[in-house]
């Protein structure tokens, strides 16, 4: 059993990785200021509510919990809000995630998973995309994590640290197991959003059908976030059982497109109709983003179990017991 720090840990993604290495037996405590996180999601959980970008709240953590590692969730992660605000997400998923390491390695934590994401690619020239494709990204979102991982990987070859920094592909589902689910405003992510469209009787707003793909629609990967979690314990373990395990870039994705139209069909062949409506391109968004995952494999012995039927239930059932409580 280890202390471990999950920064972030009351947001989507964070709050099912911070239950799962509970039950593994860690001692899990949780930073967040709740600016898109959910006390719900946290309820039982020890929680410091500080800010990252505060270095007097990073200050405070550290001198009154000394974690063994640090996952490192909390950034704003929305790709249009990015090019409206590059300041602020520079601050934020930059600025403010380096000094968070920083003050951690002065502190005498040294192992760190970091939330990266396949926006660091930028437009790939071919998928599936692999760890060794050169970094490009094409919106501020992207260019923010680059960043942050440049950093680590600079301090990781100085033997100051070592790091996984997970690439996730498009994260998305509900965890039944810990009653989490995809709760942003705005949401700007798909699957919510088909739920939701359902549920009220809106119209899905699709942006684009003129990008390069086999219907015009985007084409991504999307990888229930059970599945994530699994792969940040594994990644936790890696880091843990060894002092000189090697620091990591590691693709999180199943391998397997849809594109915007075949999760539309999926979705009413499960749900039934319901309407959509195309609206212009949104800023800064690829056309192809499709995951190889073998280093996951291989590295951390990690493969996805969910499909995307799995995905989209778990997401319709969590979105109709928050829409009926
Ligand atoms: N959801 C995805 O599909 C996806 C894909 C790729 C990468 N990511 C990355 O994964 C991470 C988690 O994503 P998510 O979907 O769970 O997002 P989320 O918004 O649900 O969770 C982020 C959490 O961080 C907290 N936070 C944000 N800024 C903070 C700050 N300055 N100080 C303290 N806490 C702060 C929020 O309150 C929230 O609890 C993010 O870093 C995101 O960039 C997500």
């Amino acid at each position: 059993m280890s202390k471990i720090a999950v920064i972030g840990g009351a947001g989507y993604i964070g709050s099912v990785v911070s239950h799962e290495l509970r039950d593994m037996g860690h001692e899990v405590t949780i930073f967040d200021n709740f600016s898109t996180g959910h006390r719900r999601f946290v309820k039982d959980f020890d929680v410091f509510e500080g800010d990252i970008a505060s270095t007097e709240d990073i200050h405070r953590f550290f001198s009154f919990y000394q974690p063994e590692a640090l996952l490192h969730f909390a950034a704003k992660a929305l790709v249009s809000e990015g090019e409206e605000k590059a300041v602020s997400y520079y601050r934020n998923n930059t600025l403010a995630s380096m000094q968070l390491f920083l003050q951690a390695i002065e502190s005498g934590c040294q192992r760190f998973i970091f939330s990266s994401t396949a926006a660091v690619y930028g437009i790939p020239k071919s998928t599936p995309i692999d760890e060794g494709v050169k970094l490009d990204p094409v919106n501020i979102y992207g260019k923010t994590k680059k960043s942050t991982e440049d950093f680590l990987f600079a301090l990781a070859e100085k033997g100051l640290c070592q790091v996984i920094s997970f690439r996730y592909f498009n994260a998305a589902g509900a965890s039944s197991r810990y009653a989490v689910g995809e709760d942003h405003d705005p949401e700007t992510h798909l699957i919510p959003n088909v739920c939701n469209a359902i549920l009220q009787g809106k119209n899905l707003q699709i942006f684009g059908n003129d990008y390069q793909t086999q219907d015009g629609t985007c084409v991504r990967d999307f990888i229930h976030v059970d599945d994530l979690s699994r792969a940040h314990c594994l990644g936790l373990s890696y880091l843990l059982q060894d002092k000189d395990a090697k620091s990591q870039a590691i693709n999180l994705g199943t391998t397997t497109g849809y594109s915007i139209l075949e999760i539309v069909s999926q979705a009413k062949r499960l749900f039934g109709d319901f309407n959509f409506e195309y609206q212009d391109r949104r800023a800064g968004d690829p056309d192809n983003l499709v995951a190889s995952n073998a280093k996951a494999k291989e590295i951390l012995g990690w493969v996805p179990e969910h499909s995307l039927e799995s995905i989209l239930t778990s997401a319709m059932a969590w979105h109709k017991k928050t829409t009926s409580a």
